[in-house]
Parts: structure tokens; C-alpha cells; sequence
């Protein structure tokens, strides 16, 4: 037998689509009323995606220069929309797909949170996922206000604590609370009602949740943090996560550094899946796949603005003031994405900030062919690194991108029996368990 199969997911940018490339339609403006997101879910249903996921942040990024100019003319971060809202409409639209929103736990209250969070598994049917993130970026306190974000491992702190909070609020509920019973005239239990009176470091919450269990009873925990400090956030609390390790020995590494610190916990490694971020570029031959990569490198100023920006808003980092044909200087650090510094300190950090850039935009493994040359190539890359799956990862998204990915490679996916080819539970966690 080959492979066992693995899972596929989407990093979804609710940000304007591919406006730049004289194929576009009116979606480069009409995207805010989410139905260009609609098509692209449906989509990945049909091809037989696990999750989309979808990112954020609160805030105009400015760190570049000191400007947002650049941000706003290459549409980056921003404009984009509230991704909480946004699942509803995503998942009335599919039937079986999982859909991960982003919400931070240093500027949601950890009541609302899982107020929103509860509601969604309710209205998606038990098919929610929660990105937890600490967020990272002074900008985005200052809308909140705070000064500046607080300090890396505080933030994970906070998070334990808030992740805390809100499970009690999930579990205020008990599974049989609610009877609806005509005959003795009650709704809703009481007694199965319970406030948690938290009162902890950072957050005091009474309790109970005026929303009642939902059908996962919590929603799938994503996380992407990979310092150390995120990585046993993740380990402690994750059904899945999202890393960009660099190569397959960098995948295989991270994957059992985290299976290693669950089973420190006491948790069932199997109960996390890990996703390695990939950019695939499927051509119909291997030769029309590198000519599409060749194209794309050719429009050097305008990648290597928009990455420069992309890293300067995550890791806070003016890049503006560094000499692009330099390294990165040893005294500078970050206080943002401590992860990704440190993947490119340990793999590029010699080089020119240029071409570690560049280098940094392929994700963990570069994969460029035909469908049936891509499918090889990941199909060697989970028999090295034991699982668990990939998410693909297009800034802005694109039609014509995403007709490549589930038109032309999933097929060739399926017809090898290496994704799913339906889904046999109607929970979103049940069928990321369910192999
Ligand atoms: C694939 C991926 C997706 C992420 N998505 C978001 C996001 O949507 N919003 C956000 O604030 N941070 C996002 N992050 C950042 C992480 O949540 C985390 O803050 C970051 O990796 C830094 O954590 P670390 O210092 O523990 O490495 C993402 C990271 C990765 C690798």
C-alpha cells in the first residue's frame, strides 16, 4: 500500500482578490459582499478540502516605512473584512466543510468570545474552528486601547488563561440541559445551567453562557504560534496547527517536537494535526508549471514590496531602513512573529534580506509541475514527515489560482486515494480524527 491519506486546507484571506493581472472581474471590488469566498468554498468542498481557514488582524499596517502607503497599494492586510461574521455565511453555503475563523485573545472578552464561537458551531452545524492567536502588532493594541501589544510570552500567558475561561463557559452548559419538555412545563434545566465564577490572573467572569451546548460542545482549537512558548500553548490545547517549517526535515522535526510535548501533557498526539503552509504552482506540464513560477519571479519590485511589507506588518520590523542586499543586522529582534524570525535566522539569516525573502514566500517545501509531479512530491513529503496534511496559502486569492489547485491537482489527489473523497461524520472534529 502507498500513503495513508492526508488533509488539505486553505488559508483564506478575506482581502481583495487578484486585481492586478488583466484576467480579473468586478470580483476586485465586489468582494465585501463575501460571495467571491461563497465560490471558493463551495469549491474546496467539492475537491475535497478539510477546513478553510481564515486570517486577520485590526489594523491598517504601517510599519513599513512608516507609511501604509505600500500596504494599501498592493491590498495586503488591508482592506479586508471581520472573518467572525463571515463563517455563517461560508458555511450555509457547504454542507461538510470545516471553517476556522481568527480571533485574538488580547482584544476579545473572553464572555463574547465564546458567545460568538458557541453561536457558530450552532449555526454551522458543528463545523467551527477557532484560530487562537495573541496577536502581535502594536497597531492593532493602539484600537484598543493599549499602547503596545505587551510583551511575546505575557500574551501566551493571557491566551492559557482565556482559553481557560472560555472552556468553563462551553461546559456551563451541561449536555442535557435542555429538555423542552411540554409535559412538565420546562424548557431548560437549571440545575444543568452553572455559573463558573473565574476569577483568575487577567480575567473575572461569572457565567453561565446564555447560549446553550453547541454540537461540538467547543470548536476545533487552531494555532499557529511556533516559539517555544506557542508550541506548548499548542500541544497543551490544539486539535490542529499551522506551521511553515522550512524543508522536510524541518516538517518532520516540527511535527514530532509537537507530538513529543503533547504526550508531556498527557494528550493523545494523534489528537493534533499538524498543516505545513505551501504555494504550489500547477502547470499542465512540469515545463508550464516553472514558466508560471518564472513569470511570477519576473515581477520582482512588486513580490519583493508586497513580501517586505507581509514580513514588516508580522514581525513589526521596518524593512525599509535595512539594505535589502545585506542579512538582517544581529541586533535586530522582534517582539511579533517570533517563529518566523527565528525560521529565517536559522535557515537564511546569512543571506541578503532579498534573497531570503524570496526564499521565505515558497512555504515549507517549494512544489512547482504538472498535477501528477506535485502529487508525487507531496506524496513523499507525508511518507517522510508521518502526516498530517497541507494547507495552501495564495496572497491575494484568485479564481484562476484556486481552479489550478482544485481542478487540476486535487484530482490527481483523489484518483490516488490521498485526500478525502467524502466525509462520514457531521462534526468538523470527528472528521479531522477520522483518519
Ligand atoms: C500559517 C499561519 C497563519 C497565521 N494566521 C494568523 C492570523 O490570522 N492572525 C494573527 O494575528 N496571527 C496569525 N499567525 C501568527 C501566529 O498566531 C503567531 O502569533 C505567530 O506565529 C507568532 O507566534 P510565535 O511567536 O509563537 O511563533 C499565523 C501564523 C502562521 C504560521
Amino acid at each position: 500500500m502507498g500513503t495513508s491519506p492526508f488533509r488539505l486546507g486553505w488559508f483564506g484571506n478575506l482581502t481583495a482578490p487578484e486585481w492586478r493581472d488583466g484576467w480579473s472581474t468586478d470580483d476586485a471590488t465586489g468582494w465585501t459582499d463575501g460571495r467571491f469566498y461563497v465560490q471558493m468554498v463551495q469549491a474546496m468542498e467539492r475537491a475535497g478540502f478539510d477546513f478553510m481557514m481564515l486570517e486577520d488582524s485590526v489594523m491598517v499596517p504601517d510599519i513599513y516605512a512608516g507609511t501604509a502607503e505600500l500596504e494599501l497599494k498592493h491590498a495586503i492586510y488591508a482592506p479586508k473584512l471581520d472573518p467572525v461574521p463571515v463563517v455563517a455565511m461560508l458555511a450555509y453555503a457547504t454542507a461538510h466543510i470545516g471553517i476556522v475563523s481568527t480571533a485574538s485573545t488580547t482584544f476579545y472578552p473572553p464572555y463574547l468570545l465564546a458567545r460568538a464561537f458557541s453561536t457558530l458551531d450552532h449555526v454551522t452545524r458543528g463545523r467551527v474552528g477557532w484560530n487562537v492567536v495573541t496577536s502581535s502588532e502594536d497597531r492593532a493594541a493602539q484600537n484598543f486601547g493599549m499602547d503596545t501589544i505587551g510583551a511575546h510570552d505575557r500574551r501566551y500567558d493571557v491566551a492559557a488563561e482565556f482559553l481557560e475561561v472560555v472552556r468553563k463557559l462551553w461546559d456551563s452548559w451541561a449536555p442535557d440541559a435542555v429538555t423542552a419538555d411540554a409535559a412538565t412545563g420546562y424548557y431548560a434545566d437549571h440545575t444543568k445551567v452553572a455559573p463558573i465564577h473565574h476569577t483568575g490572573e487577567f480575567f473575572s467572569v461569572r457565567g453561565p453562557l446564555n447560549t446553550p451546548r453547541s454540537p461540538q460542545g467547543r470548536p476545533v482549537i487552531c494555532q499557529a504560534g511556533s516559539s517555544p512558548k506557542g508550541r506548548d500553548f499548542a500541544a497543551a490545547h490544539a486539535d490542529m496547527l499551522l506551521c511553515i517549517p522550512n524543508g522536510l526535515d524541518g516538517m518532520k522535526a516540527y511535527r514530532d517536537d509537537i507530538r513529543r510535548r503533547a504526550e508531556g501533557v498527557g494528550r493523545d498526539p494523534d489528537e493534533i494535526k499538524v498543516f505545513f503552509v505551501v504555494e504550489p504552482v500547477i502547470g499542465r506540464t512540469d515545463d508550464h508549471a516553472r514558466e508560471k513560477f518564472e513569470e511570477y519571479l519576473s515581477h520582482g519590485q512588486r513580490n519583493y514590496e508586497f513580501q517586505m511589507c507581509n514580513f514588516a506588518a508580522t514581525m513589526e520590523i521596518d524593512f525599509s531602513v535595512l539594505d535589502p542586499d545585506l542579512p538582517i543586522p544581529d541586533d535586530v529582534t522582534t517582539n511579533g512573529h517570533q517563529g518566523q524570525f527565528a525560521i529565517w535566522k536559522e535557515t537564511f539569516g546569512g543571506r541578503p534580506i532579498r534573497e531570503a525573502a524570496a526564499q521565505m514566500r515558497i512555504g515549507s517545501i517549494e512544489l512547482v509541475g504538472s498535477p501528477s509531479t506535485v502529487a508525487d512530491l507531496m506524496e513523499e513529503a507525508m511518507a517522510r514527515v508521518g502526516g498530517d496534511g497541507f494547507m495552501f496559502l495564495s496572497q491575494p486569492p484568485s479564481r484562476s489560482y484556486l481552479a489550478d489547485i482544485t481542478e487540476g491537482l486535487c484530482p490527481e489527489l483523489a484518483r490516488r486515494g490521498l485526500i478525502r473523497s467524502g466525509f462520514r461524520h457531521a462534526t468538523f472534529r470527528e472528521n479531522l480524527r477520522s483518519f
